[in-house]
């Protein structure tokens, strides 16, 4: 489609000759994993930087683009809502045992008490995005920039996981909303931790078989 709005000159160019074989596409994105070990060392602020460029080409509804994002740059304050998470996680296993088990509050607690830290991971870095609560569309347009940048660290070398515990309790938990300034008429639509990974998988594992209908 034409874009009446922007000329080839405000457009980057396309290099045909970095255009990637279907047998490559499907190495690449089929392994992909999710990253839960990571080394003692930050990523500089220009590749975080880089990854948020390319999260935010996503496709999204109407091209609104509506995804904010909050970056948790220093180790030690991840350490610190991590910590915020673990006592939300505490407060709802002690108020709501049943909803705290099926949410798997009462495993993560156990092993945060074992030192071993399932919220952030150890990673030393978690990306939030964010955006307009009432937008109908914020969960998709969120998700779908947050998985392309998943796939572009994956890329640079870096190593990602969903950080669905935190993100959830961002909207759960007002001290750790406000914790990370997020404006009022905003939710968290999601976070993923980002940092170096310890280890390299070796194996793509397989997946369910497709569940497909064909009319
Ligand atoms: C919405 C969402 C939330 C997730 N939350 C977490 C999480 O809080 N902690 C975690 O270790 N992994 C989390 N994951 C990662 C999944 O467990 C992982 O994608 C799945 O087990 C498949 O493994 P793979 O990503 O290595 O292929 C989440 C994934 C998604 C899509």
């Amino acid at each position: 489609m034409k874009l009446d709005w922007v000329g080839p000159e405000g457009c980057k160019q396309i290099k045909q000759e970095l255009g990637v074989t279907p047998e490559q596409a499907e190495q690449f994105l089929c392994g992909r994993r999710s990253i839960r070990t990571f080394k003692e060392k930050t990523v500089p602020r220009n590749v975080l930087e880089k990854l948020l460029e390319v999260a935010c080409s996503a496709p999204s509804a109407k091209n609104q683009q509506p995804w904010h994002w909050t970056v948790v740059e220093d180790p030690a304050q991840v350490r610190r809502l991590a910590g915020m998470v673990a006592d939300w996680m505490r407060m709802v296993i002690q108020t709501d045992p049943e909803a705290a088990e099926e949410r798997g509050f009462k495993r993560v607690m156990a092993a945060w008490d074992n030192g071993n830290e399932r919220i952030c991971r150890g990673a030393p870095h978690i990306i939030v995005a964010h955006a307009d609560k009432n937008w109908p569309f914020s969960t998709e347009d969120c998700t779908l920039a947050i998985s392309l940048l998943d796939l572009y660290a994956t890329s640079m070398g870096l190593g990602a996981c969903w950080g669905g515990y935190f993100y959830k309790t961002v909207n759960a938990y007002p001290p750790l909303f406000e914790a990370l300034g997020l404006p009022s008429d905003h939710l968290a639509f999601g976070a993923i931790m980002v940092g170096y990974p310890k280890f390299r998988y070796q194996h793509i594992p397989p997946r369910n078989p497709i569940r497909v209908t064909w009319k």
